[in-house]
């Protein structure tokens, strides 16, 4: 089981980013635009980033319980791998996946197509940040680590 959640977590890490870089992309591209309307396209690639960083989530926090990376022993603060994937990993992915699921529903309760933009390139546009700062922070490279 171990196994097939890490190339689960692995894969959907390669979806969420891909996604969540499209979602910011075009929210940007939308900023000065007032002309720029919340499509129905745009509002279902936001809502597949979404559910692509929640998928992340779940899977994260039932790796997070059978992981052997993650162990709570006398030394983990003192072990760079494991402090980081017992503490800094899950705690900057969930405030990520916050700020996403924020930005989203801010998008959903406006009205003005280009202030649904500019809410999804704010709070997406952090949420991307956090997982690359997070990602960058590991002990080693997990960016370009295939599974
Ligand atoms: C979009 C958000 C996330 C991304 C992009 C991401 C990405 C990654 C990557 C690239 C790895 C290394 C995988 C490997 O070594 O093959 C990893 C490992 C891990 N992640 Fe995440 N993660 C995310 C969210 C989360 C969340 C929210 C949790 C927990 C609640 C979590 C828990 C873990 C754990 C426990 C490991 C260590 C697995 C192991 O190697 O044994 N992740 N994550």
């Amino acid at each position: 089981m171990y196994t097939g959640l890490l190339h689960l977590h692995s894969l959907l890490r390669w979806i969420a980013l891909i996604l969540l870089i499209i979602s910011v992309v075009k929210a940007f591209s939308a900023w000065n635009n007032s002309s720029k309307l919340y499509t129905e396209g745009n509002r279902k690639l936001n809502l597949f980033t979404l559910i692509s960083v929640h998928l992340q989530l779940v899977v994260g926090f039932v790796l997070y319980f059978v992981s052997p990376k993650v162990q709570f022993a006398a030394d983990t603060m003192r072990n760079s791998t494991l402090r980081y994937f017992a503490v800094e990993h899950v705690l900057m992915m969930v405030i990520a996946i916050v700020l996403i699921t924020i930005g989203y529903s801010k998008a959903k309760r406006l009205e003005i197509g280009f202030e649904k933009n500019k809410r999804i390139a704010v709070f997406y546009g952090l949420g991307l940040l956090l997982i690359l700062v997070a990602l960058a922070a590991a002990p080693y490279n997990i960016i370009t680590k295939f599974f």
